[in-house]
């Protein structure tokens, strides 16, 4: 862990264009959280004196999320020098080491950023570290000039590259760790005399050796560079991050069936043993205790499930779910708001929400807690040892008391007391011999309609 001070400063002023969409870019989700957060939750692992953000105009939304962070408005955006010459006013006497960092490029790891700290703190000192890469295509990417000491002469933009630099491959991610005393000193001399008419961070290298300083690169693994400007983009990234979490799973312990078939949040939690099969996807805010079994095409979100539970097939967890051990949910249940205490059975085509499911308590097949009646929500209390007969609706609010039945396709709204048994149904008619006669009859009927 770096002790020494660090600050980050993040640029998102970026307007996200290619993205075609109504939200700031840095807000769009990669298993299941802003990309921004991503990043922000690397970042803080260095715990770092200060983290301030670039934004552009109008991204309070952005604003709202990194909160209490620091969020200087960058307006107009005239290039990356100038949008971390935006941050100054959050760096005021700050005097560390400074890492730049780009919002729309979040899987950098806590040990690449280690990585260039410790080259930046190395003997001889740099005043500036690059994070380097090798891209498949270099293509539009800033090029990385190395020395013959190994040191780093300069970044060059690809627009103002000789033919020889263009073929160099290794590029410019973007991301920096420069001496914070000397930081916004260069950046003032900065100019935007160049094919773009910007003011580009990258011409901060040249700065700091004229002055005698030197500066190095570190290389780190393309896909922590994934940089998002599209949705094709935000794919890629969604699945560097899919496949990173489902390694962490099974590492853990977790048997997957078909791991590129299961998606997971970044806060998903899984015990040991748990199996999970294929087709199933954990919004955020899941936990699953150990030795539970998921089958297949489940849904889970916002959801607590305890230890050796079955869930599924074709089972949906909803916020504030919690299903205790040993429990069933079996298929096509739903369940939203609602406690299956201990041991409590819902196998079958249910819905239960708003509720308490009682220890050991058994649900028939198709029942339904009618909890909202189009203006407010009601809670259904079912007791332990219950048995809710197929096809019941509960009608909230409404209490079913210990041991209580309710017979099959009841519907119940007044509570039940315990152990009584309570039932809603027409009473049963038996008509002998009315099938046969029915059915001689209309057959008659369409004999004689066809000989017309
Ligand atoms: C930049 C680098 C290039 C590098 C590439 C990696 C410069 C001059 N060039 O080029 O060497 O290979 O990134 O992706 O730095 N931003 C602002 N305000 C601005 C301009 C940019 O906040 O005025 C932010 C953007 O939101 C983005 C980042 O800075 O997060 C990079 O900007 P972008 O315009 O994509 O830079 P590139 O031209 O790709
Ligand atoms: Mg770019």
């Amino acid at each position: 862990m770096t002790k020494k001070k660090t600050a980050a400063i993040v640029l998102a002023a970026g307007l996200g264009t290619r993205m075609e969409s109504d939200k700031p870019k840095v807000l769009h989700t990669i298993a299941g959280r802003a990309m921004i957060s991503h990043l922000m939750e690397t970042l803080a692992r260095f715990e770092p004196d200060r983290i301030a953000l670039v934004i552009g105009k109008g991204m309070e939304s952005v604003a709202d999320s990194v909160s209490p962070h620091p969020c200087c408005v960058q307006e107009p955006r005239l290039g990356t020098g100038h949008a971390v010459l935006a941050a100054k006013p959050a760096m005021d006497d700050f005097e560390g080491d400074v890492l730049i960092v780009y919002g729309d490029t979040p899987l950098v790891s806590e040990a690449t950023f280690e990585a260039m700290l410790k080259a930046r703190r190395a003997t001889p000192g740099n005043a500036a570290v690059v994070l380097g890469f090798r891209p498949d295509d270099p293509g539009a990417y800033g090029r990385l000039v190395v020395g013959a000491d190994g040191s780093l002469d300069a970044i060059v933009e690809a627009k103002e590259c000789t033919p020889e630099q263009l073929e160099i491959g290794l590029c410019n991610s973007g991301v920096m760790a420069v001496d914070g005393a000397r930081l916004f000193g260069w950046l003032a001399r900065i100019g935007n005399d160049n094919a773009k008419g910007e003011y580009y961070l990258t011409d901060l290298i040249e700065l700091a050796r004229a002055d005698g300083q030197r500066c190095a690169f570190v290389e780190a693994p393309l896909e922590e560079l994934l940089g998002i400007n599209s949705r094709a983009d935000l794919a890629v990234a969604e699945a560097v991050v899919q496949t990173d979490l489902r390694a962490r799973a099974m590492n853990a312990g977790v048997t997957m069936t078909d791991p590129a078939s299961v998606f997971l949040s970044w806060d998903t939690q899984l015990g040991r043993d748990v199996h999970i099969g294929p087709n199933v996807v954990f919004g955020p805010g899941v936990s699953v205790g150990a030795g539970t079994e998921i089958l297949p095409f489940s849904h889970l979100e916002g959801a607590s499930v305890g230890a050796n539970v079955r869930v599924g097939p074709f089972a949906r967890l909803r916020p504030g779910a919690e299903v205790a051990d040993t429990a069933r949910i079996g298929n096509f249940v739903e369940i939203k708001n609602a406690s299956i205490q201990l041991g409590a059975k819902v196998s079958h085509l249910s819905y239960i929400g708003d509720a308490r499911v009682g220890p050991r308590a058994n649900i028939g097949a198709g029942t339904i807690t009618c909890n909202y009646d189009g203006y407010f929500k009601d809670r259904t209390d079912i007791g332990e040892g219950a048995f809710i007969g197929s096809n019941t609706a509960l009608v909230a609010p409404v209490k079913i008391g210990d041991g209580a039945t309710t017979g099959a396709g009841s519907v119940i709204t007044k509570d039940v007391p315990a152990d009584a048994l309570a039932l809603t149904r027409a009473p049963l008619k038996v008509l002998a011999g009315w099938a046969a006669r029915f059915r001689k009859r209309r057959a008659a009927e369409k004999k004689k309609g066809q000989a017309k």
